[in-house]
């Protein structure tokens, strides 16, 4: 919350080129880092809001919303385009309203376009938080999506 976000601020605006740790040290508390700390940085370091947005999207590590709850990386490669991986991208489109690879970072599910994960044979691919899983369905990625178990 704003209090802690205010401490952390206050805590190492004294060291040289603070940005960056404070930055990093926001993004460790809370995740990603809020525009409302945006603000209170800018005070405490004597910048203007400009260079502190600047900072924020020059460094791609820092994220400016909470992250998904869930990334899915989909297979798009040759095998799986095959089996059916073009109307999976259809189906999260039209049933669930996911933009496979869209930049909003706003978003509960996220899904990635990856080109071969290596499980050919078991098509369509995907990897669900890191774990490989093979011929997925319309109903299976709808499960996925809503967050049931791998
Ligand atoms: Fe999809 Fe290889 S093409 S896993």
């Amino acid at each position: 919350d704003q209090d802690s976000a205010q401490l952390i601020v206050a805590g190492l605006a004294h060291l040289e080129g603070a940005t960056l740790p404070i930055l990093h040290a926001l993004q460790e508390e809370f995740g990603h880092v809020d525009p409302q700390a945006v603000p209170l940085i800018a005070d405490a370091l004597n910048l203007s809001r400009a260079e502190v947005h600047g900072a924020i999207s020059f460094y791609h590590d820092f994220r400016t919303s909470p992250a998904p709850r869930r990334v899915i990386k989909l297979c798009r490669a040759e095998a799986c385009q095959a089996l059916g991986c073009e109307a999976l991208v259809e189906h999260l489109a039209q049933d669930h309203g996911i933009a496979v690879d869209a930049h909003s970072q706003t978003s509960d599910v996220a899904v990635e376009t990856v080109y071969c994960l290596g499980n050919c044979a078991l098509g369509p691919a995907a990897l669900v938080d890191g774990e490989l899983i093979g011929r997925i369905d319309p109903a299976r990625l709808s499960e996925l999506c809503a967050g049931s178990d791998r």
